[in-house]
């Protein structure tokens, strides 16, 4: 390892990140996970750049919890975002976080995914219509951004007319989960908590007075409950529903951006992917792995743990670098080469264990049928002016990127 190397792994502070880290984190990860790859932070948190490591703590619940009480109420006092993110599954370890899953994933079956592949071809190619008119365009919100807020705003059944400001609270509720926020970020984040909330208080108690099926309509299954009398509170239906349309949309959103950005960087790929359309599903695979649109994940130690020669002990914060993770070469062989036809390709992109993506059946549908469709009209399209990013560490992708479509 070079001097340059070390002193990037030694310097590291993720509050103190750098604009040439935002562009390219990867040299720093890697310099991490060569050098200290369980390194302690300034602020007292660990952070875990190795793929074993990774899959160590995502597996093992008892000893790595996800419950953010804790941690998050220094972050963020008493406000609605905390009682949000404190409330989300996500956010939570048994046997909170088992009742709402079950409940969640019964409304996610294959079946209920493949039903909805008809609608998601027609909503691709209606957009794609709008791209041609127009020649050139934006590929986050004329395409990328305006997939999963369909998508996730018919799960829950939120009326067409009613879904724009769905996209702006979202990004606003997850932006407060970066690690160093500002007032007007965290104030940001709170209204949007309040709007979110004042606006599904309405759409519960409609979907209440007239239930739609369960089979497919998340909204009905979550407020009727289980057969057995499994039931959330209000407080729980309401912010998981935030929290369900949030998890679905910007991250959705960065895998067709960061795919379709990464393919026009990577020209003998695209040629391949589109002279062989069937590799499609190996491809969005490895556009998870390689810019993985949810970089990081935390838990806590509840009881002492040994990670890399390391003793830690409970209450320990640690951050799991999924960035660093798809791209350490103990797991997958020359890992900063992109190949759209990788496999095996066993990336946490989704995580893994217990609180594995609930939704990540229908991310990949989303993400195979918006990649194959948009290749297959043009082929030819190029970037445009200098693509603008989300400028987040966690969830990294773009918020807007001009393109051409020379067709
Ligand atoms: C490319 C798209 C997506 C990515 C990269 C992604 C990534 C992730 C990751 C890494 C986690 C685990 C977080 C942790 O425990 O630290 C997670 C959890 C979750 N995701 Fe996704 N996600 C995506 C799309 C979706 C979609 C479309 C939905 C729903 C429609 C969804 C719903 C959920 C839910 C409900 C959880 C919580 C699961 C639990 O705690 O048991 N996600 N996702």
């Amino acid at each position: 390892m070079n001097a340059d190397a070390r002193e990037l792994a030694a310097s590291f502070d993720l509050e103190k990140l750098t604009p040439e880290f935002y562009a390219n984190p990867y040299p720093t990860y890697r310099a991490l996970r060569e050098n200290t790859p369980v390194k302690r932070l300034p602020n007292g948190a660990w952070f875990l750049t190795r793929y074993d490591d990774l899959v160590t703590a995502y597996k093992n619940t008892r000893a790595y919890s996800s419950d953010k009480k804790k941690e998050f109420l220094p972050k963020y006092g008493a406000s609605l975002l905390y009682e949000h993110h404190t409330t989300s599954l996500v956010f939570n370890d048994p046997p909170i976080h088992t009742r709402v899953r079950r409940l969640i994933m019964g409304a996610l079956s294959p079946r209920a995914i493949a039903e909805m592949e008809p609608y998601l071809v027609r909503l691709v190619d209606r957009l794609l219509d709008g791209i041609a008119a127009k020649g050139s365009f934006d590929l986050i919100g004329d395409f990328a951004a305006a997939i999963p807020i369909e998508v996730i705003g018919n799960l829950l059944d939120v009326p067409h007319d009613e879904r724009e400001p769905l996209r702006d609270w979202s990004l606003a509720i997850l932006g407060a989960l970066e690690p160093v926020i500002s007032e007007a970020a965290f104030a940001r984040g709170n209204n949007a908590v309040k709007d979110f909330l004042a606006y599904l208080e309405v759409l519960v108690e409609r979907r209440r007075a007239k239930p739609g099926n369960p089979e497919r309509d998340v909204l009905t299954r979550l407020i009727q409950g289980e057969a057995d009398g499994e039931k959330l509170t209000a407080k729980e239906l309401l912010h998981n529903c935030i929290f369900l349309l949030n998890a679905g949309h910007e991250t959705t959103t960065n895998l067709i951006g960061n795919g379709l950005v990464t393919l026009t960087g990577n020209p003998s790929e695209k040629q391949r992917l589109i002279a062989h359309p069937e590799m499609i599903k190996t491809a969005v695979e490895e556009m998870l792995r390689y810019e993985s649109s949810n970089q990081l994940g935390n838990r806590m130690t509840v009881e002492q743990v040994e990670l890399g020669g390391l003793t830690l002990p409970a209450g320990t914060p640690i951050t799991l670098c999924i960035g660093a993770a798809n791209r350490d070469p103990a797991q997958f062989p020359d890992p900063e080469r992109f190949d759209v036809g990788r496999t095996p390709n066993r990336h946490l992109a989704f995580a893994t264990g217990a609180h594995q993506c609930a939704g990540m059946a229908l991310a990949r549908l989303e993400g195979a049928i918006a990649i194959s469709r948009f290749l297959a009209r043009f082929p030819d399209y190029s970037l445009g002016t200098a693509p603008v990013r989300g400028g987040r560490v966690r969830f990294r992708g773009f918020l807007s990127v001009p393109c051409v479509t020379n067709s």
